[in-house]
């Protein structure tokens, strides 16, 4: 038996590719390819349904999914605390629905920053550095923030105090941008696309964890995982992570 999918935002660029990924899936069958101004309601009939748009629009189509019985894997971006809550407020009322909210399908990343979290503990110093084509608007990414986030935790827990630094001069922005105590690098660079590290030392030791995406189809293959996943994990997850088997 086949999940039907409809596609949400289709003529956009992760829309586009996620259409071909569905389609090109033997055991997933593309139902509906949704654009700006076409009706929800062809997505009648379809499993499970797919948005990559915008903030804008995300919460209506939610609410609609949920409402029609569809599970929702979405990948676009914008959440707050606020709306966060008010999805699990539409699938209370929908409790055998799944919702998937990933803001990186990135398997590279989304495993760095799980191995950043992990190794966190077991290294005195650690640091991020992410590197973007120059087209990016935010610095640091979101993904650094949040990875810097975990790490911090991750040593918090662990009764870690601040990585050791003996800077008493430093011209403004030298030592990065600091995220709950974790130093975070943003390099803007012609040529390249989506890239992050994290560098990690101890005594006589550093470890490197770095993803590098190229492409947007580097996100294919963990919108297929949230896809296939999300029937089977009824409410409301935050993070392609909770669907790795870590
Ligand atoms: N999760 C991830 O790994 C990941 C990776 C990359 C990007 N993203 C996020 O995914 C989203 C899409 O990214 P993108 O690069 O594909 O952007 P994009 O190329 O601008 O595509 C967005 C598409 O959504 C359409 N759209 C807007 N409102 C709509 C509505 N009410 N109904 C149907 N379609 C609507 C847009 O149509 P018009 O052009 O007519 O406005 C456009 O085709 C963004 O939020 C982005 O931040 C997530």
């Amino acid at each position: 038996m086949t999940t039907g999918v409809a596609v949400v935002g289709a003529r956009g660029r992760m829309g586009a590719q996620a259409c071909r990924a569905v389609a090109g899936a033997d055991d997933l069958d593309l139902v509906a390819e949704i654009g700006r101004g076409d009706s929800l309601d062809a997505a009648l009939g379809a499993d499970v349904l797919v948005d990559l748009t915008v903030p804008g629009s995300v919460m209506s189509t939610v609410e609609w999914a949920l409402a029609h019985g569809l599970h929702v894997v979405t990948g676009t971006t914008g959440w707050t605390d606020a709306r966060l809550a008010q999805v699990r407020r539409w699938q209370a009322a929908a409790p055998h629905l799944g919702v998937l909210v990933a803001t990186n399908f990135g398997l590279g990343a989304v495993l760095v920053m799980q191995f950043a979290k992990q190794a966190a503990k077991y290294f005195e110093s650690v640091e991020v550095v992410e590197l973007h084509h120059p087209g990016k608007v935010d610095a640091p990414s979101g993904s650094a923030i949040r990875t810097a986030q975990l790490i911090a935790a991750a040593r918090a827990e662990a009764g870690m105090g601040p990585s050791p630094d003996a800077t008493e001069q430093e011209l403004p922005g030298a030592r990065g941008a600091v995220v709950d105590g974790v130093h975070v690098h943003a390099v803007r660079m012609r040529g390249m696309t989506a890239h992050q590290e994290v560098v990690l030392g101890g005594p006589g030791e550093t470890l490197t964890l770095r993803d590098d995406t190229y492409d947007r189809a580097a996100y294919m293959p963990g919108l297929l995982l949230g896809v296939r996943t999300v029937a089977g994990r009824p409410g409301v997850t935050v993070g392609l992570e909770h669907y790795l088997d870590l």
